[in-house]
């Protein structure tokens, strides 16, 4: 069944482990997903993002999610990952999302409290839980230089308020990590003080790490090996996750790692099997990987085996 949240993050941040938010566009990606998860009885976000439903069409990964609850009878949240306005948030809730996030992380204070609270209230009266951002990402290619810090790093106190004044249920923050494949250009680095001094102001309350890969060298190397063209690619290492999951991160965001996966599977799998044209084959391949990388980071890097 599509289940809220709420249980899942609670027991979370207990339990000092994180789950998994995994992005999914097609089939084979919520199939290798859900795989994994029922094998290690793990509990599970899957995330779509208004780039996936203008791929997929909405009502295709609606469907597809539900498939995957019922054919794996696992609780499943479903979450709009990164709504940008009160619009597709509604969307998705009216259409049965469990979850939704309202990143107005892009807006200034008040106008990010003004929005969050308005979703925050729409979701509410319907059982719909709710993820806010505050502090701003940065974005590909951009290291964060150490007096740019405060200015883009979530502030603890401005956190507290913004938990306060919208009501949401959980909140991304801005700690060093970024989106995509590219997250740090020299040595990884993320704030571990202003994450602590986040906890410690707001005790319980689940937060969330977007922009969470590792960016698997394993499949790096493949890509390039068969003709992709990746160099320099560096992720957010794993002893960094587990670190964080244990400091009041409850959601960690995978999407780069399951598409670097998909990526050099078939780069490979086509390179050595020029004659193979049935997508199946190639398809099939991509889903053991995506089921592969999923196992991997809920056994060594997010702690949740077994925690359903
Ligand atoms: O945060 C971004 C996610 O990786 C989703 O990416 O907007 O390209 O679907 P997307
Ligand atoms: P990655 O690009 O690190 O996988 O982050 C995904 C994410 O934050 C989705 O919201
Ligand atoms: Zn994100």
């Amino acid at each position: 069944p599509l289940v809220t949240s709420k249980e899942m993050f609670k027991k979370a941040y207990e339990g000092g482990y994180a789950i998994g938010a995994f992005n999914v566009n097609n089939m084979e990606i919520i199939q290798g997903i859900v795989e994994a998860a029922k094998e290690e009885r793990a509990p599970l976000i899957l995330q779509v993002s208004a780039g996936a439903r203008k791929y997929a069409k909405p009502v295709y990964l609606k469907k597809l999610v539900e498939a995957a609850a019922q054919d794996s009878g696992l609780p499943i949240v479903l979450h709009l990952d990164h709504g940008e306005d009160f619009e597709i948030c509604k969307a998705c809730i009216d259409d049965g999302f469990t979850s939704v996030m309202i990143d107005g992380s892009r807006l200034p204070f008040e106008e990010n409290i003004a929005l969050t609270k308005r979703v925050v209230e729409y979701a509410h009266e319907r059982g719909v839980m709710v993820e806010g951002e505050l502090g701003r990402l940065a974005g590909v290619e951009d290291n964060v230089k150490v007096n740019e810090r405060e200015a883009t790093f979530t502030d603890p106190d401005q956190a507290v308020e913004f938990v306060e004044r919208t009501g949401v249920d959980s909140l991304a923050i801005a700690i060093g990590t970024s989106h995509g494949a590219y997250k740090f250009k020299g040595e990884p680095y993320l704030d571990f003080e202003r994450l602590k001094k986040i906890t410690e102001k707001l005790p319980g309350f689940p937060l969330v790490l977007h922009g969470a890969s590792s960016v698997l060298s394993d499949y790096v190397e493949m890509c390039n090996k068969y003709g992709g063209d990746i160099p320099g690619a560096k992720g957010v290492p794993e002893e960094m996750l587990r670190k964080a999951a244990t400091m009041g991160i409850c959601k960690i965001n995978i999407d780069t790692d399951l598409r670097l996966a998909v990526t050099a599977v078939l780069r490979k799998y086509l390179a050595e099997n020029p004659a193979e044209f049935d997508p199946r084959k190639y398809l099939g391949e991509a889903r053991n990987a995506v089921k592969k990388v999923v196992q991997h980071k809920i056994r060594n890097v997010l702690g949740c085996s077994g925690k359903i």
